[in-house]
C-alpha cells in the first residue's frame, strides 16, 4: 500500500497528503482494519497467485437507514490499466447491494480523474451533477461528479441530463 499512497501522480485525487514515510501508511492501514463495518469496510486487493498487495477497494459513509455508501478504489500505478480494479471493484458491488443490502452506492470523482470515471461509467453508476469545491486536497478545493449506482444497475425515473465538463 505504500507504494500506492508515495506516488504523488496516483494520489493527485485522493483527499490525504501524499506519504512520505512508511509509519504514515501503516497508520492508515491499521486505522482500515479497525473498522466499522456499519459504516465503513477497506479490502486489500491481492494478486491471486503472489498474495501481494496492489490495492485497496473500500465503502466509507455508510448510512444505514437510506441503505447507502459510498465507495473509493486504489490501484498500484505499477499494475493499473490491466483491469484489476474492475475486477475488485464488481466484487465489492456484489457485497454491498448482496450481502449487505444497500440500494445505492456513490462515488464522487474528480472532472479531471479519467480512469476513475471509465472504470465507474463502466461498472454502471450514472452522473447525477457537479458538486463544487467538494474535496479538499492541500491547500486547494476541488470539484466532484457525483456518480451513483442504483441496485442490480437499475436507475429507476427520468435520467436528468447533467452538464459536465
Ligand atoms: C482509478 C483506478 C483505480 C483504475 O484502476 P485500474 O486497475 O487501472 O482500472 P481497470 O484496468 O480496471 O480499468 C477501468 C477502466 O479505466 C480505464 N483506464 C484505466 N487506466 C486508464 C488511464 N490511465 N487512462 C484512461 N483510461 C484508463 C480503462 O480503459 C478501463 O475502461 P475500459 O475497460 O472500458 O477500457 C486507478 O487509476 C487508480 O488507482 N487511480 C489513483 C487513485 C484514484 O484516483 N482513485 C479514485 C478516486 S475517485
Amino acid at each position: 500500500m505504500h507504494e500506492c499512497f508515495a506516488d504523488p501522480e496516483a494520489m493527485r485525487f485522493w483527499n490525504t497528503p501524499v506519504h512520505t514515510k512508511r509509519i504514515d501508511t501503516e497508520r492508515v492501514v491499521l486505522r482500515y482494519i479497525d473498522c466499522t463495518p456499519s459504516y465503513y469496510r477497506h479490502w486489500a486487493v491481492a494478486d491471486f497467485e503472489t498474495d501481494r498487495c496492489l490495492g485497496l477497494v473500500s465503502y466509507h459513509d455508510g448510512h444505514i437507514r437510506n441503505k447507502r455508501a459510498a465507495i473509493g478504489y486504489f490501484i498500484n500505478p505499477a499494475y493499473q490499466s490491466r483491469g484489476m480494479a474492475t475486477e475488485a471493484v464488481s466484487a465489492m458491488l456484489d457485497f454491498c447491494f448482496e450481502d449487505l443490502g444497500l440500494h445505492r452506492l456513490q462515488a464522487f470523482i474528480d472532472p479531471d480523474n479519467t480512469p476513475s470515471r471509465k472504470l465507474a461509467e463502466k461498472l454502471g453508476f450514472e452522473p447525477e451533477g457537479l458538486l463544487r469545491d467538494h474535496l479538499r486536497v492541500g491547500d486547494s478545493w476541488r470539484d466532484e461528479i457525483l456518480y451513483a449506482l442504483i441496485r442490480n444497475g437499475r436507475s429507476p425515473g427520468a435520467k436528468v441530463p447533467v452538464l459536465i465538463p
